[in-house]
């Protein structure tokens, strides 16, 4: 079973007793409710270090007024017998008031790739991501830190921000884990009904679609008018974007070219799911 910690100081001095022994330390950041995906994770970070921490934290500040912060799933023994079962050495689980003391005035801000997307309909969210992120990196000084492209928009956002802060931490992306059908593994699936999980898999195969006809050369602008309308006939909607942008930058790409990445968010019934996949142009 994992070192349960609640406050910092404690977990910072079993993280410096690591690293004194020379043991390379990977942090798996989460909102907990934990599943397949994140495990992946957890297993990724034991590839790569002798050590992983896994926090979990549902952080109020990347949620917006009307979102799901007070309904977001908790499950903490649950997680806490997954995590043990995937072999993570600390689990960090501070509360409201550790991360955030009375005073507590700080936001991290990155410009240019926490707009447009998810940035545009979920205002403040990235900052509220970034600036709880840089504080368990802070908190836990990791050698790697890893998170899931299935959040490509926020594995961007951290990377930018632990480059722009000279955090010495390596940020790593890990895959997209899906169900058999295609589905993201995601904690909000388990609001889905059992029709709108019936039709959930069309997000990703409406990517998949694109993905394969950029592939072969075909143009973006009716690629995305199918995508769109095959989403709203299986019962999406509103969608709220469904993009093609540089796979580096996100910045809009008028002429798909090189890498991209196809990205998504729609909702379906109250469930707002989000995927996206990388594609090759020719
Ligand atoms: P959460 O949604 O719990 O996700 C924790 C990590 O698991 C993220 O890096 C996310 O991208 C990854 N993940 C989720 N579903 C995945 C899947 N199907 N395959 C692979 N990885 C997956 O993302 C957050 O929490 C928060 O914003 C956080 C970074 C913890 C900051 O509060």
């Amino acid at each position: 079973t994992p070192i349960r910690f609640e406050a910092v100081a404690p977990l910072r001095a079993q993280a410096a007793a690591w690293r004194k022994a020379g043991e390379r330390i990977v942090l798996v950041p989460t909102m907990g409710a934990l599943h397949a995906g994140h495990l992946a994770l957890v297993a990724r970070a034991r590839e790569l270090g002798q050590r992983t921490v896994a926090s979990i934290f549902v952080n109020p500040t990347q949620f917006g007024p009307t979102e799901d912060f007070s309904r977001y799933p908790r499950d903490v023994e649950t997680d806490l017998a997954l995590l043990a079962e995937a072999g993570a050495d600390a689990a960090y689980l501070p509360d409201v008031a550790t991360m955030y003391p009375p005073g507590f005035a700080t936001r991290i801000e990155v410009e240019a790739v926490s707009e447009g997307l998810c940035g545009a309909f979920r205002p403040g969210h990235f900052s509220g991501v970034a600036t709880v992120v840089t504080k368990l990196l802070n908190q836990v000084q990791p050698d790697i830190a890893l998170f899931g492209e299935k959040d490509y928009q926020q594995l961007l956002v951290i990377r930018r921000a632990v480059r722009d802060l000279d955090l010495p931490i390596d940020i790593q992306g890990v895959p997209t884990l899906r169900e058999a059908d295609g589905l993201a593994l995601s904690s909000r699936n388990r609001y889905l009904s059992a029709d709108e999980r019936r039709a959930a898999p069309v997000l990703h195969a409406v990517l998949d679609t694109i993905a394969r006809g950029l592939s072969a050369g075909r143009e973006a602008g009716p690629l995305l008018d199918a995508g769109r309308a095959k989403l709203e006939a299986a019962g999406f909607g509103p969608v709220q974007y469904l993009e093609i942008r540089d796979a580096e930058t996100l910045a809009p790409v008028e002429r798909p070219e090189g890498p991209v990445r196809i990205l998504a968010a729609a909702y379906l019934g109250r469930t707002r799911l989000i995927d996206n996949i990388a594609a090759l142009t020719p």
